[in-house]
């Protein structure tokens, strides 16, 4: 028999993880750090946010570094490639989001979400990815939207990127498959985050939709971080091309 090893431990791994000072991307950098990888935390600007994010992680023991820029400019995505050059984990949090109908969108809304959301995960997957299929292991995990199935009216633009960056995932899971490098998406449901503090703080809003979630809450951020953990692992190995869904039942 093998000796007993941990499979969730990231000991020896660097993680880069876009949009960590805050939300999702802040649970799931502290989920990989607490395994043992050493972190980049990264947010659109320098921010208090961010500072106490790698404060804290800094204060438990996390290795957690620290890369700014906005993803909407393609120099800065390469400098942030740069800076976590030999990153054996990337996760695709960050993204930008409005809300309009078809007709309200004018071009440069779309570029500012089609370059945040899509453009940068492309660069990002393209500069990082090859040297993990070189290395022989890599993870690669890309935060969806349900949106990206069955988008909601008034998203158009979001969703249309969610989906095109799930396609993306799938080509990416393919062409590295044989290489040890997985890639997956996971896709959250209604997760309370800064994002949509308003809208969740109306009643009016939040109850019924709240009672149409089969778990009757809403997620919190560490409920999407243990399975991009697992993801990230070697638990998860074999698994490649995966969309799981973190929605407490609402998809259902
Ligand atoms: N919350 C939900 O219900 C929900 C549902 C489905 C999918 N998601 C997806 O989950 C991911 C995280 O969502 P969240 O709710 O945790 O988001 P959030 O609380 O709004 O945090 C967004 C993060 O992205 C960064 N960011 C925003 N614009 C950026 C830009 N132009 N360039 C670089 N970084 C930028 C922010 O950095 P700063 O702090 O510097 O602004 C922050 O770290 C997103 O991809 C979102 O689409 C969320």
């Amino acid at each position: 028999m093998e000796p007993a090893t941990n499979p969730f431990n990231l000991a020896g791994r660097r993680a880069l993880v876009t949009g960590s000072s805050r939300g999702i991307g802040r649970a799931v950098a502290f989920a990989l750090g607490r395994a043992g990888a050493e972190v980049f935390f990264h947010g659109a600007a320098d921010s208090p946010a961010l500072e106490e994010s790698l404060a804290a992680a800094r204060a438990e023991g996390i290795a957690a570094r620290k890369t700014v820029g906005d993803l909407r400019d393609s120099q800065a995505v390469s400098r942030i490639a740069a800076e976590a050059a030999g990153a054996d984990i990337l996760v695709l949090n960050a993204s930008v989001q409005s809300y309009g109908r078809i007709e309200d969108f004018d071009d440069g809304e779309f570029e500012r979400m089609v370059m945040t959301n899509l453009r940068s995960s492309f660069r990002l997957v393209r500069l990082l990815g090859p040297a993990m299929a070189g290395r022989g292991w890599g993870r690669i995990v890309s935060i969806g939207s349900v949106n990206q199935g069955r988008p909601a009216p008034r998203l158009a633009i979001y969703a249309a990127t969610k989906a095109a960056q799930k396609n993306l995932m799938l080509t990416a899971a393919k062409e590295w498959a044989a290489s040890g490098v997985t890639v997956n998406t996971v896709t959250p449901g209604v997760i309370a985050t800064d994002r949509n503090a308003k809208v969740l703080s109306d009643p009016a809003f939040a109850d019924p939709l709240r009672e149409s979630i089969p778990a009757k809450r809403f997620g919190t951020a560490e409920d999407c971080a243990g399975i991009v953990l697992a993801l990230c692992s070697d638990a998860c190995s074999y698994v490649t091309g995966a969309d799981v869904v973190v929605d407490g039942g609402m998809s259902l």
